[in-house]
């Protein structure tokens, strides 16, 4: 099978839908009823302060949290934590953490062929063959025998990045995959990620990278409090946003320094200070 040829599900529906979804700790409402699709094809970006339930959110789709009222349907079928299927849905969704994940232990090339051989049953050369073709996807052909700590971050990203595309998943998620790396490796993995968007894959983002989702994403959501605040293109959400909050986050994540100045003369304004100055 050509890497390009992935399942997309059924003609004409979404590949991942989410209705109304609840997810609690404990008495701790995290998540208040948010609802989406997303296409086959799409890349669908979450953007929303630290805290708001993103990570949480992705870990509702592909089953490792339990949700407390509305349903997620993923290629047609209900995710449920606690059916025996989950496994089986794991394993059409990609993940891709911050902090890559890999297995310390394997070379990059086995952290690759390892869950094509053991999960999908594939031959050891023809799974090896088809890493060497994704790490030429990713730009790693040098890095193959590598071990996880002898690459930097982004490499191993993208070492993650082949990892997961080695199942022929029919969505891949992001959670903030470039927030751990140097600044000099973030735009390798961007890359990486935007020639797979232009392959037509199906991918949930949540990143705070805003040239990027701005560029990459057909759509953005803003998420705040547990709720979908704002929904639409990127463009229409970074330069009009429609609600305050929005505003706000785009601001502050835009221009850090400016968002950082502004709290801090609110903070000064409301204690009634003057010449404190915010040394961070
Ligand atoms: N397993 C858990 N048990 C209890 N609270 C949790 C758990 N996982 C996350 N939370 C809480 O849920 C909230 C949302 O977390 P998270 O999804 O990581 O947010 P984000 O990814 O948007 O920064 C946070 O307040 C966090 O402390
Ligand atoms: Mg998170």
């Amino acid at each position: 099978m050509s890497i390009e040829e992935v399942g997309q599900g059924a003609p004409g529906e979404p590949i991942l839908r989410v209705d109304g979804v609840v997810k609690r700790f404990g008495s701790r409402t995290i998540i208040n009823g948010i609802s989406f699709d997303v296409e086959p094809g799409q890349v669908v970006v979450i953007v929303g302060p630290s805290g708001t339930g993103k990570s949480t959110f992705l870990r509702c789709v592909n089953g490792l949290e339990d949700i407390q009222g509305g349903s997620i349907v993923f290629d047609g079928e209900p995710v449920n934590a606690h059916s025996r299927k989950v496994v089986a849905l794991r394993q059409r969704i990609g993940m891709i953490f911050q902090n890559f994940n890999l297995y310390p232990h394997l070379t990059a090339a086995e952290n690759v062929t390892l869950a094509p051989i053991k999960v999908l049953r594939e031959r050891p050369a023809a799974a090896r063959e088809r890493a060497m073709e994704l790490f030429r996807k990713v730009r790693l052909e040098h890095r193959a025998s590598a071990y996880p700590s002898e690459m930097s971050g982004g490499e191993q990203q993208r070492v993650a990045i082949a990892r997961a595309l080695a199942m022929n998943p029919s969505l891949m998620m992001f959670d903030e995959p470039t927030s751990a790396l140097d600044p000099e490796t973030v735009g390798d993995v961007l890359t990486v990620m935007e020639e797979l968007a232009d392959d037509r894959r199906t991918m949930l983002v949540v990143t705070h990278e805003m040239a990027f989702a701005d560029h990459v994403g057909d759509r953005m959501l803003f998420m705040d409090g547990g709720l979908i605040i704002e929904d639409g293109p990127p463009d229409e959400l970074l330069r009009n946003p429609q609600q305050e909050r929005t505003r706000q986050f785009v601001t502050s994540v835009l221009n850090p320094d400016s968002a950082r100045a502004r709290r801090q003369a609110q903070a000064d304004t409301a204690n009634g200070a003057s010449s404190e100055v915010d040394s961070r």
